[in-house]
């Protein structure tokens, strides 16, 4: 097997002397051995390099600008603590990620916080331990908003749908106009937040945000998004005469999923939202809004691998091979939930050629727990430690106790040393809130 050169692994990875995956400088072998499988696994420098360069391309493109990790992807308090080191905001969209923030003292002012039905209680959560960006998605919220924010001003940005489809599947496009997600362009409740915001005193109007939707491969449906949306600045500004202070263009860069995927850099999406808004600003003579992106699945998607132990095979003759993992759709609801594909490596035969097609299943009762239909690896053996890549984003955050299984550990890797950031779940956790 080989180390692909599309950055599907982490960049640390590496096939040691004795024929193993290695990532961070610790062997994923001995790291299954000492841990028990599955685990969740993560490199450290792979992470902070996907930040820094994230960072510093949009830096680069668009000097006035902010990157805001979006925590649905992964968040847990190490993330929160490595984010604050690197420099970055959060995009947050529920209470329990702002208690995650605020548990590892993540600088307050640097979170936004997201969602189409925010409750009353993290709404007021969210003012009471200091959150001051709200990203207003529609006019319910806004209204509740004018009723609990009367004594410290706070900043909302509209979440306005583009209308947009960058056509992945349909369950990760969020900017089309048949979308759950933010205010429809043009709109009566669109009009009517204007005038609402425009007479409350504490709402202080920041700006506004859209995200279109994720693992996007095609750049153009950034572009023609950045184009709406600059058009739109120009609308706030000087028909509403609202200036639009930030412009959060927000996530959905895609990244490898497979050896030959080839997704675009952090520097092409940021050239692609740059461009636009500098035309139109420009044009119009308007001074440019501070840009925000905010990344979640490029930051961690590849920087997390799942290691897994082989148990058992059934072949049935000229149909299919089944290797089944200790692990599956409770760790990864990703394949079942839309169809994502994966690539398998394993990481005690590193050094042996792939010779079989096999399909990688799941060890829940459920048929359609399968982690990867074709999976092309060396023989196959009981034993065997499997590692699925790219599995950083949206699966630790995804996971769920199905048939009462308890949830991985999560490791961290850096220089050759290992480090739990989040225990494995133990029999006892599973009762533990039952009465
Ligand atoms: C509002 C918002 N911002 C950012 C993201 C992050 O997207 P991605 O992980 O594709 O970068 C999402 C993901 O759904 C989102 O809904």
């Amino acid at each position: 097997m080989e180390i692909p050169k599309n950055r599907l692994l982490p960049d640390t990875a590496q096939i040691n002397s004795l024929g193993h995956l290695e990532i961070g400088g610790v062997d994923v072998v001995d790291l299954a051995k000492r841990y028990g499988t599955p685990i969740y696994l993560y490199d450290e420098t792979t992470l902070r390099n996907r930040m820094r360069e994230f960072v510093s391309s949009l830096k680069e493109t668009y000097p006035k600008s902010k990157v805001l990790y979006a925590g649905k992807a992964f968040l847990i308090k190490k993330m929160t603590r490595i984010l604050a080191e690197e420099g970055l905001g959060l995009d947050v969209v529920s209470g329990g990620e702002i208690y995650i923030a605020k548990e590892s003292n993540f600088p307050m002012e640097n979170v936004y916080f997201h969602g189409n039905n925010k409750t009353i209680e993290e709404l007021k959560f969210a003012l009471e331990v200091g959150v001051r960006n709200i990203v207003v998605d529609n006019l319910d919220e806004l209204k509740l908003l004018v009723s609990l924010v009367k004594r410290r001003p706070i900043n909302i940005l509209f979440r306005l749908t583009p209308g947009v489809d960058p056509h992945t599947h349909s369950y990760i496009s969020t900017g089309k106009i048949d979308s759950k997600f933010g205010f429809q362009l043009n709109s009566k409740d669109l009009e009517t937040a204007v005038e609402l915001v425009k007479t409350d005193t504490f709402l202080n109007f920041k700006g506004l945000h859209c995200h279109i939707g994720s693992q996007i491969f095609d750049t153009k449906f950034f572009r023609i998004s950045a184009e709406i949306m600059a058009e739109q600045v120009v609308t706030f500004t000087k028909k509403w005469n609202l200036p639009v202070e930030e412009l959060d263009m927000g996530g959905g860069l895609g990244i490898a999923y497979k050896p030959s995927d080839d997704p675009p850099t952090p520097k092409e999406m940021a050239v692609s939202v740059a461009d636009p808004i500098g035309e139109v600003c420009n044009r119009e003579g308007i001074e440019l809004p501070t840009l925000i992106l905010e990344p979640g699945r490029y930051i961690v998607g590849n920087a997390g691998v799942t290691v897994y132990t082989v148990g058992t095979i059934k072949e049935i003759p000229e149909i299919r091979k089944y290797v089944s993992v200790d692990g599956g759709m409770a760790d990864n609801p990703r394949p079942m939930l839309y169809q994502a594909e994966y690539t398998a490596f394993l990481a005690n035969k590193m050094n042996k050629i792939p010779v079989e097609t096999v399909t990688i299943a799941g060890r829940f009762c459920e048929s359609g727990d399968i982690l990867i239909d074709k999976a092309v690896l060396p023989t196959v053996e009981n034993g065997d430690v499997l590692v699925i890549s790219a599995t950083g984003a949206y699966n630790y955050s995804m996971s769920s106790n199905y048939n009462m299984c308890p949830r991985p550990i999560v490791i961290g890797v850096r220089d050759g040393k290992d480090e739990v950031w989040v225990e494995r779940e133990k029999y006892s956790d599973l009762v533990r809130l039952q009465r």
